[in-house]
Formats: C-alpha cells, sequence, structure tokens
C-alpha cells in the first residue's frame, strides 16, 4: 500500500521521506492557502524532495482552462500528477492528459459510479473522499469496498486513492479492503507509530539493561 502524505509543508514531507514513510504527496488549493506560497515555487521544492508521484491540482473548471493549467503544472517535474475534480470537463481533460502520457488523480470522488467513470477516463488514481462521507453520517469504507470490487471485476487499472483519511482506522480498514494507496495529513501518519505498550517495553528494557552493566559498542 502506498502512503502519500497530504500536506504542502516542506518540513513534514522531509521528516516522512528521510523516514521513508511514504511515497509520493498530494496537494489542492486549501493546502496551497495554508502554507501560503506560491504554487509554482511551492511544488518544485516538493518534487526536489521526492520523486514519487506529486499531485497538483487544476482550479479552472472549463476544459481549455484545465489543459492549460494542467500543463502548467505537469511541465514542473515528470513525477507531477495533474490532479482533476470529479466533472464532467475533469473527465474529459483527464482522458486527455492520460492520452498525452500524463499521470492523473481524479479528486472529490464521492460514488463508486464516478469512480468507474474516472476509470474509463484513464485515470491514474481515483481519491474516494471518505471523512467527508463519514460527516454526513455515510460509510465511507462502504465506497472504497464498492470501488475495489467494480475496479476487479473489470480489471481496471486505476488505483484506489483513500483521501480525507482523519483517523488510524481509517487506514487500517483501508489496508483491509486492498485500497492502493492513502493520502494520510502528517500528523494522522505519524500517530500510527505509537503504542503505549512499545514505549512502555522500551522503558523495560532499558531499566534491565542498565543493570547489566554492559554497552554494545
Ligand atoms: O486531499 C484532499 C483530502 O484529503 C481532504 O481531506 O480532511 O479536508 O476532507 P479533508
Amino acid at each position: 500500500m502506498k502512503f502519500f502524505v497530504d500536506t504542502g509543508n516542506l518540513s513534514e514531507i522531509e521528516i516522512l521521506q528521510n523516514a521513508g514513510l511514504i511515497d509520493g504527496v498530494t496537494t489542492n488549493p486549501s493546502l496551497v492557502l495554508k502554507v501560503n506560497r506560491p504554487i509554482i515555487e511551492l511544488l518544485k521544492d516538493i518534487c526536489q524532495i521526492t520523486d514519487g508521484p506529486v499531485s497538483a491540482e487544476v482550479v479552472a473548471s472549463d476544459y481549455d482552462g484545465m489543459m492549460r493549467e494542467g500543463e502548467a503544472l505537469a511541465s514542473i517535474a515528470p513525477n507531477i500528477v495533474v490532479k482533476l475534480p470529479l466533472t464532467l470537463n475533469g473527465l474529459r481533460a483527464c482522458r486527455s492528459f492520460t492520452d498525452r502520457g500524463r499521470m492523473t488523480n481524479v479528486t472529490l470522488c464521492f460514488s463508486a459510479n464516478q469512480a468507474l467513470l474516472a476509470a474509463k477516463a484513464g485515470a491514474t488514481f481515483i481519491s474516494p473522499f471518505v471523512g467527508r462521507l463519514d460527516d454526513l453520517n455515510i460509510d465511507g469504507m462502504e465506497l472504497i469496498s464498492d470501488i475495489r470490487r467494480i475496479y476487479d471485476n473489470y480489471a481496471f487499472k486505476t488505483q484506489i486513492l483513500v483521501a480525507s483519511v482523519r483517523t488510524p482506522n481509517h487506514i487500517r480498514e483501508a489496508a483491509l479492503l486492498g485500497a492502493d494507496a492513502a493520502t494520510v495529513p502528517a500528523a494522522t501518519l505519524l500517530n500510527l507509530i505509537d503504542h503505549p505498550l512499545t514505549h512502555k517495553g522500551i522503558e523495560a528494557f532499558d531499566a534491565d539493561w542498565k543493570k547489566t552493566g554492559q554497552t554494545i559498542v
């Protein structure tokens, strides 16, 4: 399972990249606003840190605008993934970028039928937003399960990139369902490491080791 960090914060990306915990990065307009930097500069910096897929979102709503913005973003580095909204124009642009050999991420997916259309448009990644469905009392993970089944039924190559991940349980369930990837805030990813019994065990081993009077090196 691939892990992407959902952030525009370079130090978060660096920490996770150095630890070998991430396979790439996803961004969106809200995350760009959060770091308050010019998008092209920001994406260049991110692509210096990782050569894994870096999703960069268009903001135009018309097809020509999406194509222009997507080409500008894709020309930053070969690992840029053009992120497009799940609209008629977004799907059309997805097909065009796919035909040009560009990677694509179709975002803001909230239904299995939307995911089916994105796969037919040749998307590299589909981003179903599980947290935002849970917010509406709709089971986000049921959507992941449905998409997995549909993609497997037809051997679609589009990768399921679980987005709007809010809790460690989202990640566990996504992995159990066979999602290809998840994009996760840095704090949630780091949360996966912690377990009270791990800390307790380290303390006990440290105390006993001191009593041996030994050193390893
Ligand atoms: O990248 C988009 C997505 O992960 C947003 O998450 O928490 O704003 O619903 P959230």
